[in-house]
């Protein structure tokens, strides 16, 4: 089934800045293009009438139907008799390169700067100090048989006690310790879909979760967030993509969201709760970066708190350590019981060191100052990497990030492929741009993790400057395909 997107809503896509470049046609095609190639409009959506469209333009038809020519010629738009145009890439859709993965261990040296993973050393503090209390409880554990597949009962405790803290009561019984935040989401696919259903994502969106979705089989039906100076979350979209494609599930990030470090306002959560309560799907929200929101603005609202059947994800990998290997789910007690029947044929639970040591650190007293002091941390090397930047690479542009680990970067080339593959040479390790989307578009987008400390952020930005010069971002040029 495809989508469509409506005359009203591609207007908006394509404002007005196409306009007066040259014969309208040819510009408008231009324009229809970019948005494809940059994965505004995404592949496989069937567009307006040339009707409908040069009504909603107020342009002639014969300007929307040479504009649809042209496209078709080049590759952007393919067409039926009877059932309309949709949009599409020259040569079909090209892979996209799948996970992140850590640097494996012979990439790894004093000189290069890893900028592919959003990802901070522990806080050591913190998560040797819960280590340290996790080993002295061990004993009383090992007569046990060491198996829990829904978590030992202080870790569900002290995951339960951390939502209800902030303002979602909960109870232990809706809580599955899982091995990471992506491991719940792997689990939820597994339990909640059959190949071939529809999961709804944001593009971009976090590259492993989107991985975890097409191995087990679903279509990822993406829907786009705005560019910097734009709302991120369209809820117009969001509406009409729940009722389009009435998706079995819908991924979102609503705090911190990676890679746009973007946080959704309540409204825009409730609203978009609703849409997908009112057409069935289940929402799972992924909480990861929660605590890495560096505007001092008050925490919203979780999106579970809009509807009982939201499910949450999340994890300590970004606030303490993604050594600790440790997640949760959050969700319907039936949900519960089913994920649990689920994993036994996966791994049968997680390591009962790891979660007392989670128990610990969600509930240490000093946890609100290490918070802090982590924010702090990352929001100094969020300014430093954003100073060099604007200094070393003032052509590209970027939301400012309200908090996360990661900055969007809009390039001014489609060239974020091409830096990736050369960024070894610079050393440096990059995640290009269409990783973070559905179907090999964004190109012209790179995400910037701000997690090098503030010393060699001026090295980083001198390379990435060094870079772009290699592969030609710097040279100003009109957007070429
Ligand atoms: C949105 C999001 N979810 C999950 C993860 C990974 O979580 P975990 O290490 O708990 O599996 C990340 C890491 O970057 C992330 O950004």
């Amino acid at each position: 089934m495809r989508t469509r997107v409506g005359a009203l809503a591609m207007g908006r896509l394509l404002g007005d800045q196409w306009r007066g470049h040259g014969p309208g046609y040819a510009a408008l095609a231009d324009r229809v293009r970019a948005l494809v190639l940059d994965g505004r409009l995404p592949l496989e959506v069937r567009v307006p009438s040339e009707r409908q469209l040069a009504e909603q333009l107020h342009v002639s038809r014969t300007t929307v139907t040479a504009a649809y020519d042209a496209l078709r010629e080049a590759g952007f738009l393919r067409s039926r008799q009877g059932s309309g145009s949709w949009t599409s890439v020259p040569g079909g859709v090209r892979p996209t390169g799948g996970a992140i993965a850590p640097p494996r261990p012979d990439e790894l040296d004093d000189d290069l700067l890893d900028l592919a993973a959003a990802t901070m050393p522990a806080d050591g503090v913190a998560v040797r100090a819960a280590y340290e209390a996790a080993l002295l409880e061990l004993p009383r554990h090992l007569p046990g048989v060491g198996y829990a597949a829904e978590g030992l009962p202080e870790a569900r405790q002290a995951v339960a006690d951390s939502f209800t803290a902030r303002g979602l009561p909960t109870d232990p019984s809706q809580v599955v310790v899982t091995s990471g935040a992506v491991s719940a989401w792997a689990l939820l696919l597994r339990v909640l879909t059959q190949p071939g259903d529809r999961v709804l994502v944001e593009q971009p969106s976090y590259p492993n979760a989107l991985e975890a979705a097409r191995r087990a089989g679903a279509r990822l039906v993406p829907v786009p967030l705005g560019d910097a100076g734009e709302r991120l979350w369209d809820v117009e979209a969001w509406r009409t993509a729940f009722r389009q494609s009435a998706p079995t599930l819908g991924y979102v990030i609503p705090d911190c969201q990676n890679p746009t470090g973007g946080v959704m306002d309540e409204a825009t959560r409730e609203a978009v709760v609703a849409a997908a309560d009112a057409v069935g799907t289940t929402l799972v929200a992924d909480e990861t970066l929660v605590d890495l929101r560096l505007d001092g603005r008050p925490p919203a609202r979780p999106m579970a708190s809009f509807s009982p059947s939201v499910v949450t994800v999340g994890g300590l990998s970004k606030s303490a350590w993604a050594g600790l290997r440790l997640g949760w789910v959050r969700a319907p007690r039936d949900l519960v019981d089913r994920l649990v029947e689920a994993r036994l044929s996966w791994d049968l639970g997680t390591p009962v060191l790891e979660q007392l040591a989670l128990a610990h650190l969600l509930a240490a007293p000093d946890r609100g100052a290490h918070a802090a002091a982590r924010r702090a941390e990352v929001g100094a090397r969020r300014d430093a990497l954003t100073t060099a930047l604007r200094r070393e690479l003032p052509a590209w542009r970027w939301r400012e990030a309200q908090g996360g680990l990661s900055l969007w970067v809009e390039l001014d080339r489609r060239s974020s492929s091409a830096m990736a593959e050369q960024a070894g040479a610079h050393g440096l390790r990059l995640a290009a741009g269409p990783r973070f989307g559905v179907e090999g578009a964004l190109e012209r987008y790179l995400r910037l993790p701000f997690v090098v400390p503030a010393e060699r952020v001026d090295d980083a930005v001198r390379r990435l400057a060094g870079l772009a010069d290699a592969v030609g971002t710097r040279r100003p040029s009109r957007l070429v395909v």
